[in-house]
């Protein structure tokens, strides 16, 4: 079959439920410098082992990450099951190097699948394709490894055996997807230079995956990363592809599209702050308002949006992250509708905000209120009705007496010189 066209078809539902977790935890919390520290400040194993030993998030309660996720308006959530310094938070049989050795003592991942799933939301997996843990993996002359270029580890790599780690992975993969009932979506993270497709003999890999979750979805970082695409926006896509493209802190400012012009599904990845794991001084969140204009920016696109949140090494959310992702989700609670199952609409991005689209509704993000009567391009004598999204009631949709001169354009006029919802006011508008 066409991968094409299977990847369409796969991602039906994820592309009505567009708005999803991502979750960054690791013993990485302790140093609390995210998720890259081992790496960027070039820590060994053995100094980085008193965060493993010391690892107790006894405020871990997946339950109420599940809820706020819920109560946000996700329909899904991703969690790092391992990360790049190959830390595990699930019971491997493959590895020491697991949350059970840890002072936790339990399957962090399990405990995570069963909250999510109670609450109704789809279960992801994330998987770091790098490993700075493991002893067959790369790292004198490896790029992002903590001990490149260090001398003292230079002798050591003529022992390593890199397909002894591609078995790992894919042992690991094989347990995650083997122990958890049934996964939504995995997202490998991610290729570089030579480390990238069959280097992790990703078609056998991609067979395996299939296999055991048929109806999983499969992110692009086989061979892709936040900056390389791969080639899932080729005409001719290689088998391990992915079903989706994984921005990474960016809204493509068109969307993705691939080489024959047809839609690539993609899944804008974001932070809240400017970590993903959790950085005790970083305090530079989003407003609510940034970020429902990136849920609507990314809809209005064809797009989903993994919003990230990075717990402390306590377990817990950080408190502005909940604090945003409530005032989302009363946004969601809302306005919804204007975003599950829709997508881009064939208009031009409006001058007072954004459209998006669900078949015959059409629903006008209003950001700016202006001056006089809100103008609607193209829309003249094609509403059936208005109506405001937040309490469904009546808009009127009118000609005013000084508009004679833009036959081609709807109107509606708010009345009060400011919009309802300064966040973002959205009317649905039914076409005939
Ligand atoms: C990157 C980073 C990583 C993060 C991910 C999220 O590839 O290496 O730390 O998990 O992107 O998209």
């Amino acid at each position: 079959m066409d991968l094409r066209k299977a990847r369409q078809e796969r991602t039906v539902q994820f592309r009505k439920d567009r708005f999803g977790m991502f979750i960054h935890w690791g013993i990485y919390a302790i140093p609390a410098r995210g998720e890259w520290v081992r790496s960027q400040e070039r820590i060994s194993v053995e100094d980085y082992q008193p965060f493993f030993d010391s690892f107790n998030p006894y405020e871990y309660d997946p339950k109420a990450w599940a809820k706020l996720a819920k109560e946000a308006g996700m329909k899904y959530a991703v969690l790092t099951t391992k990360h790049h310094d190959g830390f595990c938070l699930f019971d491997s049989k493959l590895t020491d190097y697991k949350a059970t050795n840890t002072p936790a003592g339990r399957d962090l991942v399990r405990e995570y699948v069963d909250a999510f799933r109670a609450e109704g939301l789809k279960i992801g997996f994330y998987y770091s394709l790098l490993d700075w843990h493991h002893p067959d993996y790369p790292a004198y002359a490896d790029r992002n490894h903590p001990m490149r270029g260090n001398e003292a580890v230079r002798e050591a790599e003529k022992e390593k055996d890199f397909s002894r780690y591609v078995e790992y992975l894919h042992g690991q993969v094989r347990e995650l997807l083997t122990n958890y009932g049934k996964i939504d979506i995995i997202w490998f993270d991610f290729s570089y230079g030579e480390m990238s497709g069959e280097k992790w003999e990703a078609t056998k890999l991609v067979k395996m995956v299939r296999e055991l979750q048929p109806g999983i979805l499969i992110d692009n970082r086989l061979e892709g990363s936040g900056d390389a695409v791969g080639s899932i926006k080729t005409a001719n896509p290689n088998f391990y592809a992915g079903d989706f493209d994984g921005p990474e802190q960016i809204i493509p400012p068109e969307g993705v599209i691939d080489e024959l012009g047809d839609p690539v599904p993609w899944e804008a990845c974001l932070t809240l702050n400017d970590n993903w794991g959790y950085t005790a001084k970083d305090h530079n969140y989003k407003t609510p308002e940034q970020v429902v204009r990136a849920i609507v920016e990314c809809v209005s696109k064809n797009g989903n949006i993994l919003l990230n949140v990075g717990p402390d090494a306590r377990g817990n959310i950080p408190e502005e992250s909940v604090q945003i992702l409530k005032a989302v989700g009363k946004w969601m609670k809302k306005n919804g509708k204007s975003i599950y199952g829709c997508s881009r609409c064939e208009l031009d991005k409006p001058e007072w905000g954004r459209y998006t689209q669900n078949g015959k509704f059409l629903y006008a993000h209003i950001y700016d209120r202006g001056i006089g009567p809100t103008a609607f391009k193209g829309l003249a004598g094609k509403i059936k009705k208005a109506r405001l999204l937040m309490d469904d009631s009546e808009i009127k949709v009118e000609k005013p007496w000084n508009a004679g001169q833009y036959p081609e354009y709807a109107f509606i006029n708010f009345g009060s010189t400011t919009l309802p919802d300064p966040i973002d006011t959205v009317v649905e508008l039914e076409l005939e």
